[in-house]
């Protein structure tokens, strides 16, 4: 046998994952297994569970059964900041800002929480402010940076909420419908400038998509949601030529 590749490891697996709300079966066995470098995108319909996926796996909800493992350790049902501490961040599918507060202001907390309350003072540590700069910089939100947040658009808000994720720096960054609300003008931009920024960090990425372009184009592999079940898994290319595939998320994309 050849020697494993380092590679070969994952950095996330979810093995037989189950939860169910009174009777609607949200997760029914997710078996699944993230590579380090590697975009997967999850798809399928609302209601299928993708988004408790996601929430199992940061810790904001505990499976009734199954277990989810972080480069090999077990992390099921941490709470959700020791998860985030261990390099799991969450951007999410309405961004969670200081709408008051300005763009920097918004990353300079960020990076002011990672480093734990006592250091708050002063926001505007040199340091800080520089990985601020940094952050601005990779997301191309530097004409925005003076801006309060409620009067950015959409796609700057997206884009801000993923810098407030890569501020802890973070090796698996989980994103829900990251696109969603932007308009189709901005969508590719906000994806080219999010990808871009992942990738020159270093971070691997899950996101859940509803635009199979936006999946086509970013994702190197794809699930595909249904019922609480990976209905199946692979690349793009492969994955969205499925008939069965196609019937199920068809609905979707309009
Ligand atoms: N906290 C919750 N309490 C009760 N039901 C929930 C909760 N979260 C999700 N559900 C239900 O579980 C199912 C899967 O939801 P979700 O994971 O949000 O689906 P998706 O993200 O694929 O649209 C849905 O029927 C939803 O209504
Ligand atoms: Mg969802």
């Amino acid at each position: 046998m050849l020697p494993q590749n380092r590679s070969d490891k994952p950095l996330l697996e979810a093995r037989d994952l189950h939860l169910r709300f009174g009777g609607v079966i949200a997760a029914a066995g997710i078996n699944l297994k993230v590579y380090p470098g590697k975009f997967l995108a999850i798809i399928g319909p609302n209601g299928a569970g993708k988004s408790t996926f996601l929430n199992i796996c940061t810790g904001y909800l505990r499976p009734e059964r199954g277990q989810v493992f972080l480069e090999g350790r077990e992390i099921t049902g941490l709470p959700p900041r020791t998860i985030a501490n261990m390099g799991v961040a969450r951007a999410f599918q309405i961004p969670q800002l200081f709408t008051d507060k300005t763009v920097e202001e918004n990353l300079l907390l960020a990076l002011a929480a990672r480093e734990g309350f006592w250091r708050w003072l002063p926001l505007r540590a040199k340091d800080r402010v520089e990985e601020g700069q940094r952050l601005l910089r990779a997301l191309g939100l530097e004409p925005f940076a003076s801006f309060a947040v409620a009067e950015t658009p959409e796609g700057v808000r997206k884009l801000l909420d993923v810098g407030m994720a890569l501020a802890l720096r973070p090796k698996l960054l989980l994103l829900d419908e990251p696109t969603s609300g932007v308009s189709s003008e901005e969508k590719l931009r906000v994806m080219d400038t999010l990808v871009q920024a992942l990738r020159a960090q270093g971070v691997t990425a899950v996101f859940v998509e509803h635009d199979m372009d936006v999946v086509r184009r970013y994702a190197d592999r794809v699930a595909v949601w249904a019922e609480g079940k990976i209905m199946v898994e692979g690349e793009p290319g492969e994955v969205l030529k499925d008939p069965q595939v196609l019937a199920t998320v068809v609905g979707v994309e309009e």
